[in-house]
């Protein structure tokens, strides 16, 4: 059965689609049939892996006219699979408002190929609207993408009575998966202040690796690629390589994170996986 993991921040430009496209690569990467499931009308995830927003895609899939495997398109990450999506599916938010079950659409959409994989991830709108809410309700968790800057912890109350609101009527099974941090640019006070504040309050909730701003990782969509295929030397390559790591060992798929290279436990906990740390910001 396929983990559904649901990316929400109701800001936007946050990371949330660098962060689906490069862990689901990842993930592809470590042997993870994974499904990458663009929700966003923008189609940003459908482009930034290569994808045409001209194909039919998820519209068509909630609107009826077509199924979620026929929509369903390989990427050039090998068990790396997209359903795209397209400017259509601002319409949907129109015509789901009036709906009965209105936010069980995707859900409905995903069950038939839970076997399928083992992860499916869906990157969502930068609002906590109808197709955000119809992510929260397919999922098994969300992850919280932030970006390190003062107003993150502002938005990020707002997400968490979401998903409580969510958890108590439509979805119990919900679970916080987790924040993590993207964008960290080591040379500010403000966003070491932000992670220690947030690691202080959701502590291990926080995922141990944190996303640097990584020029690679914002020039590799652009090509239609996800940063492995593009530079998979870079830092941001490495960083979402350990955050991949990092998912794999807490669903216990995966050996201990972090893990030295004799495969033993490290005693410290680092923010940074071990090959992150080196290597530029920009490098
Ligand atoms: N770690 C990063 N370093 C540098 N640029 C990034 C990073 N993560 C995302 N970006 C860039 O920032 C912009 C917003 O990111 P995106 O993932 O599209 O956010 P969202 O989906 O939350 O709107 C994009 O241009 C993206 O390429
Ligand atoms: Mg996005």
């Amino acid at each position: 059965m396929a983990r559904t993991v649901v990316f929400v921040n109701q800001k936007g430009g946050v990371g949330k689609t660098t962060t689906v496209i490069n862990l689901g690569a990842y993930l592809a990467l470590q042997g993870q049939r994974t499904l990458l499931v663009d929700f966003d009308p923008q189609a940003n995830l459908t482009s930034g892996v290569g994808g045409s927003a001209g194909k039919k895609g998820i519209y068509e899939v909630v609107s009826g006219q077509a199924s979620l495997a026929e929509v369903t398109l390989p990427t050039k990450v090998e068990g790396l699979f997209l359903v795209p999506s397209s400017i259509d599916l601002s319409g949907a938010t129109v015509e789901l408002v009036d709906k009965e079950d209105r936010n069980g659409y995707l859900t409905r959409a995903l069950a038939p190929v839970a076997a399928d994989y083992d992860y499916i991830l869906i990157d969502c709108p930068p609002s906590l609207g109808v197709l955000t809410l119809n992510g929260l309700v397919a999922a098994d968790e969300v992850i919280i993408p932030l970006q390190c800057e003062y107003f993150a912890l502002e938005g990020l109350s707002l997400i968490l009575q979401t998903v409580s609101l969510v958890q108590k009527s439509m979805n119990t099974r919900l679970k916080v998966g987790g924040i993590v941090f993207t964008m960290y640019d080591s040379r500010t006070k403000l966003a070491q202040e932000v992670v220690q504040q947030v690691t202080e309050y959701f502590k291990d909730r926080v995922f141990r690796t944190i996303v640097p701003r990584n020029v690679r990782l914002s020039e590799a969509p652009s090509h239609g690629l996800p940063v492995c295929l593009y530079d998979s030397a870079c830092i941001g390559a490495k960083s979402y390589e350990a955050l991949a790591k990092e998912v794999l060992a807490r669903d216990g798929r995966g050996p201990a994170f972090p893990a030295a290279p004799g495969g033993t436990k490290t005693a410290e906990p680092s923010l940074f996986a071990s090959e992150a740390s080196k290597g530029s910001i920009d490098g």
